[in-house]
């Protein structure tokens, strides 16, 4: 059984001193798959694709399943709390605990990363977490373009976390020029006509869009334009993106939405009852 001690280390890590492995064609019956180039950026990979195919030198030659790749960031964010706790060594099943997650579907994920942990010792935090953002990609600092300078965009800006986690801000974007020049965070606003230079310039792949409704979808038509791949969307609409570019949605209302779900049936299960007035009067 292999282990955590016993792989690579960083420095001798095959992918990083790029003597990789050959990757193998991805089987007819793979499922559709996130995976990790030689450049450290996550790629689309399918059932035996073209695209799959020319992934040359990759590290996961098994390719890591979607669903893996979702529940990837909480696994990070509980081996932080524990790093940050003082705990050199987790079990399968503190860890799953911890991240929310049962044991048998923590250890496959794992499994993906080449990661098995020691039987009675669990697995080494310290490496789990060069493992899992090695696979995220976040062993490099990716620069990431802030649209909007609002409200939100002022919050992401001035949050230090992000660049703990593998990014740095390197622009922040505004339409309105009275914001122009005014310093946040570690960023000064800059017009948003100098997105597509900026973009080029910083070699920027990641957008965060937090403009109002009206305005997301040219401003997401514009960082595509520009060679951005990966979108984080705040505004509420659903954005339209070509092929080849990954938007992910956040909404804080959609998360309280469902939470009121299950207070509301927490609630009807304590009083014995159903608290949807429309069942209830019937
Ligand atoms: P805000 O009105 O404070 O800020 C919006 C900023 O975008 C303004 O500074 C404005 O000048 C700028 N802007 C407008 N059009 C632009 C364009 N074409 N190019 C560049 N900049 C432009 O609004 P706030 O509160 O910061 O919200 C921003 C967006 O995030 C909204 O769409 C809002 O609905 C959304 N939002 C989403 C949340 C979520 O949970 N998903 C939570 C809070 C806000």
């Amino acid at each position: 059984m292999s282990s955590a001690a016993e792989l690579p280390r960083p420095a001798e890590d095959p992918s990083r001193t790029g003597v990789a492995p050959a990757a193998d064609k991805a089987p007819a019956d793979t499922p559709a798959t996130v995976e990790v180039g030689v450049d450290g950026r996550l790629r689309r990979a399918g059932r035996g694709t073209d695209e799959a195919d020319q992934l040359d030198g990759r590290p996961y030659p098994g390719g890591i399943p979607d669903a893996t790749v979702a529940r990837l960031p909480i696994y990070l964010r509980a081996l932080y709390a524990l790093a940050e706790r003082g705990v050199s060594t987790v079990s399968s099943d503190e860890l799953a605990t911890a991240a929310g997650v049962n044991s048998a579907k923590l250890r496959k994920d794992l499994s993906h990363l080449g990661s098995y942990g020691i039987r009675g010792v669990g697995y080494d935090v310290e490496y789990l977490v060069y493992q899992v953002s090695r696979a995220l990609g976040l062993n490099q600092n990716w620069p990431v373009v802030i649209v909007g300078a609002g409200n939100l965009g002022r919050a992401l800006a001035n949050y230090g976390g992000f660049v703990s986690r593998g990014f740095r801000i390197a622009a922040m974007l505004d339409s309105d020029q009275s914001l122009v020049g005014r310093e946040l965070g570690s960023v000064v606003v800059r017009h948003v006509s100098e997105l597509e230079e900026i973009v080029a310039s910083s070699g920027i792949a990641i957008g965060v869009i937090a403009v109002p409704a009206p305005a997301a979808q040219a401003v997401c038509d514009r960082l595509v334009a520009a060679g951005v791949t990966s979108i984080l969307n705040f505004a509420p609409l659903v954005l339209t993106v070509p092929d080849g570019v990954d938007v992910r949605k956040v909404d804080l209302s959609i998360e309280l939405q469902i939470l009121a779900f299950h207070a509301q049936r927490r609630t009807a299960e304590r009083f014995g009852q159903t608290s949807d007035p429309a069942v209830a009067g019937a």
